[in-house]
């Protein structure tokens, strides 16, 4: 299944075989794991696949070198998560040049030329922080809650949008985002951060972590800080993994926004349909819900990821 080369259409599963290089982001979180087991459940040798795997380490020169590397072997399909949103033009263009077709999951790029990739599939961000700032607004306005912010990788589509998203949601409430940083969508850092804010604050209400695993870290601070997650300092996070549904269900974690990582199903049918040449819709939304304690008791025992 790996292409000719020389320009123009790739050479297309002729073996009926498809080759796909795929390039993840890393294995930062608890959502990354379930999104790659859905990847490797998905693109199988029974399915038609060849699939060729490699984890960037949340490290964009890796991604990079990794989709070099297929369009050297001459793949049939190229996929990647980019880990930010800038900086993929030259690399682009390179698979363009060599007939590979690349599809785009989970996070989008910022290109201005879309020519450069067929599909994007994945969940919208933007809308995952705003209902979690409509929620906090819906529960707490009023009350004139001090809010800190645990960001996702800074320059990811999840960590932009998500930001934005809840801040539209926010404005005009007596929310107020006191401090805002990085924990890089790991639980070690979300830890790490979240002592930090412990340490310069005294009057943080809420947490609105970018992500689950963000949220868990900042969860273990909270209660080495001698205070109560969920009680004195709320938590609001994105993913819905189940741990993020077990702190849930436990009362540690308050609410939380579902972000869908089971992407290998839509990438497979789009994999096959862009190497039979047929068209595919450019932008594939993802449908998320979200997830009170209530909820999260009735989904949790049947809970996938
Ligand atoms: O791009 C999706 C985000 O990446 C998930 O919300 C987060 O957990 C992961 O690291």
């Amino acid at each position: 299944g790996t292409a000719t080369g020389g320009g123009g259409q790739s050479g297309g599963a002729d073996d009926g075989v498809i080759t796909l290089g795929f390039s993840q982001v890393g294995a930062e979180s608890g959502w990354r794991a379930a999104n790659t087991k859905s990847i490797q459940d998905t693109l199988t040798a029974e399915n038609g696949f060849d699939l060729k795997f490699s984890d960037a380490q949340q490290k964009q020169e890796n991604q990079i070198q990794a989709i070099r590397s297929y369009i050297t072997q001459g793949v049939d399909v190229i996929a990647f998560s980019p880990v930010v949103e800038t900086g993929w033009d030259a690399v682009l263009e390179e698979a363009k040049a060599a007939g590979i077709p690349v599809i785009l999951t989970d996070r989008a790029v910022d290109s201005e030329d879309e020519s450069l990739y067929e599909s994007f599939i994945g969940s919208d961000f933007v809308k995952e922080g705003q209902m979690a700032g409509e929620w906090v607004v819906d529960q707490y306005d009023g009350e004139g809650y001090k809010v800190v912010e645990l960001q996702g990788t800074t320059g990811a589509a999840p960590a932009i949008d998500r930001k934005e998203g809840f801040e539209a949601a926010i404005e005009g409430s007596d929310l107020e985002i006191i401090d805002s940083q990085t924990g890089n969508f790991t639980r070690a850092e979300g830890k790490t951060v979240m002592e930090g804010f412990l340490n310069k604050h005294d009057d943080i209400d809420l947490v609105y972590a970018h992500n689950d695993d963000m949220g868990l870290g900042a969860i273990e601070a909270i209660e080495a800080a001698g205070m109560t997650p969920g009680e004195d300092i709320k938590i609001v996070t994105v993913d819905a993994v189940k741990d993020g549904m077990q702190a849930l269900v436990d009362g540690k974690i308050n609410y939380i926004v579902e972000c869908n990582p089971l992407l290998g199903p839509d990438l497979a049918e789009i994999a096959k349909k862009v190497v039979a040449g047929e068209e595919v819709e450019k932008r594939i939304v993802v449908e998320d819900q979200a997830f009170d304690q209530e909820a999260a008791k009735e989904a949790l025992p049947t809970r996938e990821y």
